[in-house]
């Protein structure tokens, strides 16, 4: 059984977790999602897989653009992981209905809780904290990768009814914001130019100018940027300043780097 696993990831989560489901599978193979700009993709495997990192309780609209252009083949296997830090919402029912609509369907869909990146909302947990949550993650990735092996159609994940109706509604409220989100990113003056920011960023939403990082608001709120900034210097509005940052501790920054579409 061969199978392709698309990823799209801010922080590394979404990337570990497609590596470790990878290696519980054999025989499959790795791509970062190209994004909006880039052509039809035609995935030539029969299992396909889809694992991304959950925004504002729904799809990031990264990967709606990249499921619009896939082509889709009712009898293929479409499977999905949706990385979270713990409120998955109806981000799966989201993505099933997007394949519902292009005549295919979501297979099964699966909701990994990871280690939050949303540090607006509070810096890095605690690294045990952090190993708690990769051990829990590990062990369902194993049970996952059974559960796709045997191809089978299991409901998607998804959040409690009430939480699915209300976040689905701040979803949809704050969607058509998403790419001018940039506008509460700015550089301090630790920023040393290094550029590590303009390079990882997966949809080039940056330019330096002046010595600085320029958003150029097309952004897709991944938070690489600042949370890659080796200097710290990446701040977003007025209360990131001193919070610990997130990254994977098994991605390195050349992973990162590797996964961005030229
Ligand atoms: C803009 C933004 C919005 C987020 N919204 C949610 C959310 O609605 N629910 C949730 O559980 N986690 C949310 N998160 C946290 C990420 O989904 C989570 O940390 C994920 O594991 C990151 O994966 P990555 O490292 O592959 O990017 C959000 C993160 C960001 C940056
Ligand atoms: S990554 Fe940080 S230090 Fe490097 S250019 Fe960007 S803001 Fe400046
Ligand atoms: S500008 Fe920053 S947050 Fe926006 S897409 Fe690029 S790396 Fe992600």
């Amino acid at each position: 059984m061969k199978t392709s696993l698309y990823f799209y990831t801010g922080t590394g989560n979404s990337l570990w977790t497609a590596r470790k489901l990878a290696e519980h599978l054999g025989n499959t193979e790795l791509i970062p999602m190209t994004f909006r700009g880039y052509g039809p993709i035609n995935p030539k495997q029969d299992n396909i897989g889809i694992i991304f990192p959950v925004h504002i309780w729904g799809l990031p609209p990264l990967v709606i653009d990249f499921v619009n252009r896939m082509g889709v083949d009712p009898s293929k296997y479409y499977f999905a992981l949706a990385v979270n830090a713990g409120q998955v919402a109806a981000t799966l029912l989201q993505l099933k209905k997007l394949l519902l609509s292009k005549n295919s369907d979501l297979c099964a869909g699966f909701s990994m809780n990871m280690p939050s990146n949303y540090i607006p909302w509070g810096g890095a947990i605690a690294q045990e904290k952090q190993q708690i949550k990769f051990s829990a993650a590990e062990e369902k990735i194993s049970r996952i990768a059974a559960m796709v092996r045997a191809r089978k159609n299991i409901p998607s994940e998804k959040g409690p009814l009430w939480q699915n109706i209300i976040f689905s509604f701040f979803y949809r409220k704050s969607f058509p914001h998403i790419h001018k989100m940039d506008k509460s990113f700015w550089a301090d003056d630790k920023c040393n130019t290094c550029r590590i920011c303009e390079k990882i960023c997966p949809v080039h939403n940056i330019l330096i100018s002046a010595g600085r990082p320029v958003w150029q608001h097309h952004c897709e709120q991944c938070f690489a940027c600042l949370q890659w900034c080796p200097e710290e210097s990446i701040q977003y509005g007025k209360n990131t300043k001193g919070k610990k940052r997130y990254r994977h501790p098994e991605i390195k920054l050349q992973d990162m780097l590797a996964c961005v579409i030229k």
